[in-house]
């Protein structure tokens, strides 16, 4: 979890923020207390046409940022020194995977504030990301994956070795099928920090970082 604040949350230059698109249920699975993720541009993309999902989500936006206002000005007190623009803290909601790279392009990107542009779940989402196709909302944006492999100690093949309730779409990952694997000096270029693609020890389980390239 920290991999995914840290990395998520780091612009790639000062003044830009960071987007992470997610389905209505991901971003309802984040603590509520830490909704929407600070320091980034959450996109929750829903079917709802109410407009109870986009209430619900500005009506916490702005709580968030109130919380995160008070947080900073006791820092301020605390230490005068000068700081670093620190990245916006945003939402918006959005019917679609196509509209929110629209969206995202059309009200940040164009102000040149946008950093890089996540998809961090869940399921139907991922689906949506993998097929999306050059030329379309991406705007040359190239499509890539960074997952963690978890293997649990002792156990003959990781299928079976934990329950799960959401899938990732692993098998249309594999080669020849319009994706390469990334070496890690490369997956450690779009993660912005070190990463050697070994399999780790944590706990009762091993797990190692790899990252896919749409070509
Ligand atoms: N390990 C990981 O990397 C990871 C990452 C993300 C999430 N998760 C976990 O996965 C679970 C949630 O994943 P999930 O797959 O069940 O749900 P999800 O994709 O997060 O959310 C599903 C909801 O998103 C909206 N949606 C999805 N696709 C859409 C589309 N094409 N167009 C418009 N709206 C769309 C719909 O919202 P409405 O119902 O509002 O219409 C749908 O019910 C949570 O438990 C979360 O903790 C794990």
């Amino acid at each position: 979890m920290s991999f995914f604040a840290r990395v998520t949350s780091r612009p790639p230059n000062p003044g830009k923020t960071n987007a992470i698109i997610m389905g209505r249920k991901t971003y309802d699975s984040v603590p509520a207390s830490l909704r929407p993720l600070a320091k980034r541009i959450s996109v929750v993309v829903t079917r709802d046409t109410s407009g109870s999902v986009k209430e619900g989500v500005m009506r916490e936006l702005v709580g968030r940022r109130e919380r995160i206002a008070a947080k900073a000005a006791e820092a301020v007190k605390k230490d005068d020194g000068e700081k670093a623009v620190e990245p916006m803290t945003d939402a918006i909601v959005v019917p679609s995977l196509e509209q929110a790279l629209e969206r995202l392009e059309s009200e940040y990107g164009e102000k040149g504030v946008l950093g890089k542009v996540f998809v961090i779940g869940g399921a139907e989402i991922y689906n949506a990301a993998i097929g999306l196709q050059a030329g379309s909302a991406l705007k040359g944006r190239p499509v890539r994956v960074v997952m963690t492999n978890v293997v649990r100690k002792g156990v003959d093949g990781s299928v079976g070795s934990f329950e799960c309730d959401t899938f990732f779409p692993l098998d249309r990952l594999d080669g020849g099928n319009g994706w390469r694997t990334a070496n890690s000096a490369e997956v450690s270029e779009w993660v912005g920090e070190e990463v050697d693609g070994l399999w780790k020890s944590e706990g009762d389980v091993e797990v190692q970082m790899v990252g896919f390239e749409k070509v």
